[in-house]
């Protein structure tokens, strides 16, 4: 993941829909992927989360039409696809036009001036290793569509559409993290997102300090059934405190009613409750520039994932025990959903190269597998372009 590489997609991209479709694109979107630096599996609790925008993202360029013709063209899947504004739930289109189906669908819900339209698609977030490239590329079909058509949204508004993209097309209760941060990242900073108000407060990543996202290269299984489940078993544990969400408990409260709540429910709610209180507790120690206690609890926020809230694989506890123990490192956890992807690893820069090197050399060594550590800087949020 290059900066040099963003800027070649933008001319690339351009260049593709010129020849693909024998004109010129009348606009240009773009939405970035995301790390996450703090705040798993919060955010559907109406909890804190500390995400920050990657400079690498999905790009869009695109050309309104007459008809209700959808003409898609992706760079990275080297495939066209074809269809109408009424064929968009018609799941024997290719697999890779899924997300951008479902953003049309939730548009066509939405307004009444969407038309057909011309599309080419290329990104450099790396699939499937939890940079949630999927909500880049809904929030950039929010950004193309309201360029092409005049659709007037808040970044919000584009976040949050992105989000029912998810829960109404795809059929997963993912939280709105993903989307508000591609949304509404800013350079060198992370974004602490209050997930119940969707509040932003900027956060600056303190000079000196780079952000390491350290792919196990083992690819999510299983993340569906399971985070639906986490999500119930969460639900549970509101019902049962009598409260509208985790967010509303505080360590305290969850002590005082522990005997209440079945064991896997109160461990699941633990790392919930935990959690809100260590995103809160990071933003101030960056603040106050006290990287130790940063490093410290995202350190426990690593082992309250895999113990209390289960959804790390052997690959990422190997992964985030050797970030842990190498020189240069601040702090390093399993980042995203789980069950696969990247472990975030906050490091000091003048240490970043020694340590991307070794914590190859030891993962690779441990695991058999081919691991890329990718030096992540941060960026600005999605904006479309009128050519
Ligand atoms: C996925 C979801 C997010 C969030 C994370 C876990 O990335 O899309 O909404 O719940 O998992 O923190």
């Amino acid at each position: 993941m290059s900066e040099q590489n963003t800027l070649d997609l933008r001319a690339t991209v351009l260049t593709a829909f010129q020849n693909q479709f024998g004109n010129n694109a009348t606009f240009l979107a773009r939405a970035p992927g995301r790390v996450n630096i703090i705040g798993e599996h919060t955010d559907y609790n109406d909890g804190f989360v500390l995400p920050a925008a990657i400079q690498q993202g999905i790009y869009i360029a695109g050309r309104a039409r007459d008809d209700v013709q959808v003409n898609l063209h992706s760079l990275d899947f080297h495939d066209k696809a074809s269809f109408s504004l009424d064929q968009l739930k018609d799941d024997s289109l290719p697999a890779w036009t899924r997300f951008l189906r479902g953003a049309l669908w939730i548009l066509t819900q939405e307004c009444e001036d969407l038309r057909g339209l011309d599309l080419t698609i290329a990104g450099n977030v790396p699939g499937g290793g939890g940079f949630s490239s999927s909500a880049a590329v809904e929030v950039a079909m929010m950004e193309i569509c309201s360029g092409l058509f005049g659709i007037k949204l808040t970044q919000r508004e584009k976040a949050l559409l992105g989000v029912q993209v998810e829960h109404k097309f795809i059929g997963v209760r993912t939280g709105v993290m993903d989307q508000m941060i591609s949304a509404l990242g800013e350079a060198d900073h992370a974004v602490l997102l209050d997930c119940r108000s969707l509040e932003t407060r900027s956060v600056p990543i303190p000079a000196g300090v780079s952000l390491l996202a350290c792919d196990t290269m083992k690819r999510r299984e299983l993340v569906t059934s399971e985070y639906g489940k986490r999500r119930e078993q969460c639900e549970e544990a509101s019902r049962i405190l009598g409260v509208k969400a985790l967010r509303d408990v505080t360590p305290e409260q969850l002590a005082a009613n522990a005997d209440k709540l079945p064991e896997i429910i109160l461990k699941r709610a633990t790392h919930v409750v935990n959690e809100n209180a260590r995103t809160l507790q990071v933003v101030d120690a960056l603040g106050t520039g006290d990287l130790a206690t940063v490093g410290k609890l995202i350190n426990e926020g690593h082992t309250s994932l895999s113990k209390l809230y289960e959804v790390s694989i052997h690959e990422l506890d190997v992964m985030a025990d050797i970030a842990q123990h190498t020189e240069g490192v601040i702090g390093a956890r399993m980042m995203g959903g789980g069950f696969g992807g990247a472990v975030i690893a906050l490091v000091y820069d003048e240490a970043a190269d020694s340590f991307a090197a070794a914590v190859k050399q030891k993962y690779d060594a441990a695991t058999g597998l081919n691991s890329i550590i990718h030096r992540t800087k941060s960026g600005a949020g999605s904006s479309v372009e009128k050519l």
